[in-house]
């Protein structure tokens, strides 16, 4: 859907919102809120209105996709652990047919076997592992090219 002002829907999925506190070996020290401020930043210099939803529920995540449907343009989604799981989450996207990217903080493939595998991939535009916070940028900078064509 080509908009004038592209709505687009952030999702941070479970434990997202221990980040600074949560092994920060692995994903840095920088907060969820910092994290929400630098997309809101990019956002407003791209032309792109984001929403930004963080939940630890798989059902509150599903609910969020659908609402999606209509109403924005695109997604970025850092599912979590549903990643490696979540049939419903993937559902859920392949169902609203959305341009979204697939952000993690961490290289997954760098670490444990159980993270190598996303069932979110098969169904989204691209995915972007292991940039930190700066994934979540690259990816509004990707969508915002990719509705632009669309
Ligand atoms: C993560 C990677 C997942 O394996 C993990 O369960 C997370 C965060 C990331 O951003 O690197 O919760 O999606």
């Amino acid at each position: 859907m080509k908009q004038a002002t592209p709505q687009v829907l952030v999702i941070h999925g479970p434990n997202l919102n221990m980040l600074g506190k949560r092994e920060p070996e692995v994903y840095g020290s920088t907060t969820l809120a910092e994290i929400d401020q630098q997309i809101a930043h990019k956002a407003k210099v791209l032309g792109i209105q984001v929403e930004v939803f963080q939940t630890n529920q798989e059902g509150a995540m599903v609910d969020i996709i659908q609402q999606a449907l209509g109403r924005m343009a695109g997604i970025i989604i850092n599912p979590g652990a549903f990643t490696h799981y979540s049939i419903a989450v993937r559902d859920a996207l392949a169902a609203v047919d959305l341009p979204t990217i697939e952000v993690h903080l961490s290289n997954i493939y760098k670490r444990e076997e159980f993270r190598h595998h996303s069932v979110i991939a098969p169904v989204v535009r691209g995915q972007i592992s292991g940039l930190g916070p700066l994934g979540y940028l690259l990816a509004l900078e990707a969508l915002s090219e990719l509705l632009g064509r669309e």
